[in-house]
């Protein structure tokens, strides 16, 4: 069968054409970036754990009335989601202080914060995806002020419900990083959950240990960085059947 056509790849993903108008192929890589693009590696089975991380998040999410662009997994490394046109600002939820607002705000790490803080980010490669204000938003046209009051209640609707659903295995949700899209029904718009929820681009601490199960085990070279993921994987009760070998497996796009 004919390869499909590659619409964009990114630092952790490539989105191709899908089967229907209107959808996208969803294609998780086992690359790793970190501090924008400084540092890099390959995590191997990071991509096969990712797949179905994004997929069980999104589906629990969307059985709680968020709305997202996830369709169905397609393989151990497709997933089918709708296209959505992304709305270039990255939305950041934090409960306890770790990573960037430690160093901006002199915050010792782990420190538990008054209440959960939604933090934007202009997405842009170029710039290190720099944080900025609901103005620079909306007086830049990257959302309207419509959009924004949708994306801050859909961020904290998905931070409750998240937060509940680690803990009950076991883990604590520091903070995460959410995209979201446009999508078009006729005339009417839509603003929905899209990219990926994984342990790239969350924050998530064991909750005896406190030990990081997430990306920062390779920013900050802890090692065992797919094991953390797979332990996400397995306490979820998502973790593939055969195990990690078959996370390493020659990969056919369909
Ligand atoms: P930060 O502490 O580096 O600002 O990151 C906050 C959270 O957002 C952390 O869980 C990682 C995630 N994140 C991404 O997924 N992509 C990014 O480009 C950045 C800066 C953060
Ligand atoms: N995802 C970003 C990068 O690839 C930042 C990060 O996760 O540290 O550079």
């Amino acid at each position: 069968m004919a390869r499909r056509r590659q619409i964009y790849e990114g630092k952790a993903k490539v989105l191709f054409e899908g089967p229907e108008p209107g959808t996208l192929v969803q294609y998780f890589k086992d690359d790793a970036t970190a501090f924008n693009n400084q540092k890099r590696g390959v995590i191997t089975g990071k991509g096969v754990l990712n797949n179905r991380i994004s997929e069980y998040l999104m589906t629990r999410l969307a059985e709680v009335g968020v709305p997202t662009h996830f369709v169905r997994r397609l393989n151990m490394r497709e997933q089918l989601v709708r296209e959505v046109e992304i709305i270039p600002v990255e939305v950041v939820v934090r409960n306890i202080a770790a990573g960037s607002i430690c160093k901006r705000l002199g915050i010792a790490e782990a420190t538990p914060l008054p209440r959960s803080i939604v933090e934007y980010y202009y997405k842009n490669d170029e710039l290190g995806d720099p944080l900025v204000a609901e103005e620079h938003v909306t007086a830049f046209g990257w959302a309207t002020p419509q959009d924004l009051d949708d994306m801050m209640a859909m961020a904290l609707r998905v931070n409750d419900f998240l937060s509940g659903l680690f803990l009950g295995v076991g883990i604590r949700l520091v903070d995460f990083k959410l995209e979201f899209g446009r999508l078009w029904n006729d005339e009417e718009m839509r603003i929905v959950l899209a990219d990926e929820i994984t342990p790239d681009g969350c924050r998530l601490w064991d909750i005896e240990t406190n030990e990081s199960m997430d990306k920062d085990r390779f920013r900050r070279d802890l090692g065992n960085v797919v094991e953390a993921y797979q332990e996400v994987a397995r306490r979820l009760g998502i973790m593939p059947e055969a195990g990690p070998r078959d996370m390493k497996g020659p990969v056919t796009l369909q």
